[in-house]
């Protein structure tokens, strides 16, 4: 028999699609005291799929474990609590995560006292939710991206009644300010600079999962960068679906995304990153906060999707192949030795050879130091589901390699360009690739491996680059360092 879920809420894309004008409350996290401590002695491991504002939030979902007594654990066997926070793009990242959940279901029977939980994007999908709550009975949470902070509330009713908690919302709440945060980093840092999107682009399943683009105000960003900083962080990466949009939902409207980098080119921490842009949003004035330098890194990821206007249009992206490299051609005017990434999707509903030889074209004009190259997948509730997509897959495979070929030659060319010349590297740690190698970023964002000793893991240092190759630089510490 089906379970009454009627206390939740479960989702709805519908739902979600709708922009209410409702304002947007910053509300102070606190925690229950009945919950504290309900994890004491016990263990939390948390699989964190897709992209950095999924890794923010797992950061936002250990920091909640850990203040409700968890501690971490590495090993599956030996936690009380796993949780997937599971990503929606792509169907493919979708069936992961289910070959996964099908696995996890042989330690549930070993172990009936463990909780496996779903969160992130996927639980916002109403398919999800229902193919979870009708063929995967071992999985005992279900919440999506707008509850986090009620995690606690949902361990302790799974452990009180031993009922299985479903709760996604399809409206986002307000913004919630002071969740405890437990970061992977010692060196650099996420910071959510806004949540949601309103762009809709067709094919995009965000909108919908994010749900509508709120901004933090200001004086919270800039706290907690200058917070970070006194911890000793060299790095921030500030976090936003579109982060051209920052500040337009304020209620000023005046302070936008470039004031918020001047602000923080004023703190003393080395660098300050920020994903992802979009390429009708980004202004002028971001462009010259960009070439004050300072801590901002020369690095932009400005996704493209496609070199075709006729593709652009019906993605609902808002400019031409013409406008994007007219804006590119502004930014290399004033930072010169930028390092531009971008995302391309490939056969896009009725994308013909001719609008991919557009895209071909625009990759060669707009020198690309690297691209994130998909295919398109159809995300149910989206305006692309529903477009006629004739193409066959061989055909779309066919560009994707076709692509890659002139987009790792853009790699190469990107990493060439340092070949001889001196850059700064905040040193992450052991190389994953050989353990006798130190690795780290550029300014530029490119990966650097060189010799050298582990203390120097979280200091920037000069290195000197001896060889490019296409996915890294291999260099040596400049010799006052060593
Ligand atoms: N199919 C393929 N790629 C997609 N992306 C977003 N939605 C889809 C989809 N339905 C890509 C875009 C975006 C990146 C994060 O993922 O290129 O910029
Ligand atoms: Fe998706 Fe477009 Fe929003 Fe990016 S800007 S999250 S691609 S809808």
């Amino acid at each position: 028999m089906e379970k009454d879920y009627s206390k939740y809420f479960t989702p709805s894309l519908k739902e979600a699609r709708k922009r209410l004008n409702k304002e947007v409350e910053m509300i102070k996290y606190d925690m229950p005291n009945h919950l504290k401590n309900i994890g004491k002695n016990k263990f939390y491991l948390i699989k964190t799929y897709g992209c950095q504002g999924n890794l923010a939030d797992s950061e936002k979902i250990a920091g909640i474990l850990e203040q409700l007594g968890f501690s971490p654990v590495d090993d599956e066997s030996a936690a009380d609590i796993i949780l997937f926070n599971t990503c929606a793009i792509r169907e493919n990242a979708e069936n992961r995560v289910y070959g996964e959940l099908g696995r996890i279901k042989s330690l549930k029977r070993h172990r009936p006292d463990l909780l496996i939980g779903i969160c992130g994007c996927m639980p916002q999908e109403e398919n999800v939710v229902n193919t979870i709550t009708r063929m995967y009975p071992h999985i005992d949470l279900v919440f999506g991206t707008h509850n986090i902070h009620k995690l606690g509330e949902y361990i302790y009713d799974a452990y009180l009644n031993k009922e299985r908690v479903v709760e996604v919302f399809s409206e986002e709440g307000n913004i919630i300010e002071g969740i405890p945060t437990k970061r992977d980093h010692q060196t650099k840092a996420w910071v959510n600079i806004m949540y949601g999107c309103d762009e809709f682009c067709t094919y995009c399943i965000v909108p919908y999962t994010r749900g509508k683009e709120r901004s933090r105000l200001p004086e919270d960003i800039i706290n907690e960068v200058k917070e970070l900083a006194l911890q000793g962080y060299q790095e921030v990466t500030l976090l936003g679906q579109n982060v051209n949009a920052y500040g337009k939902d304020l209620p000023s409207g005046e302070y936008i995304f470039a004031n918020l980098l001047l602000d923080l080119n004023e703190i003393d921490i080395p660098r300050i990153r920020f994903t992802t842009s979009h390429p009708r949003d980004l202004d002028e004035a971001t462009i010259e906060a960009m070439a004050k330098r300072g801590n901002i890194m020369p690095h932009l990821h400005l996704p493209v999707q496609s070199g075709s206007n006729t593709i652009l249009k019906r993605m609902n992206r808002k400019y031409t192949k013409e406008s994007y490299l007219e804006k590119i051609d502004k930014l290399r005017a004033l930072i010169p030795d930028l390092a531009l990434t971008t995302d391309i999707i490939v056969g896009f509903p009725g994308e013909t050879d001719t609008d991919f030889q557009e895209t071909l074209d625009l990759v060669d004009k707009a020198n690309f130091e690297g691209a994130f190259t998909f295919i398109f997948s159809a995300r149910e509730g989206t305006p692309a589901a529903k477009y006629e997509d004739d193409l066959d897959m061989s055909i779309k495979k066919e560009r994707l390699l076709t692509l890659n070929k002139v987009v790792n030659d853009g790699y190469l060319r990107g990493n060439k360009r340092f070949e001889g010349k001196t850059v700064k590297v905040l040193v992450e740690g052991v190389s994953q690739k050989n353990p006798h190698l130190l690795s780290g970023y550029s300014e530029h964002n490119k990966l650097v491996n060189f010799p050298g000793d582990q203390d120097l893991i979280g200091k920037i240092i000069d290195v000197k680059i001896e060889k490019a190759y296409t996915w890294h630089l291999r260099g040596i510490i400049e010799s006052d360092h060593s």
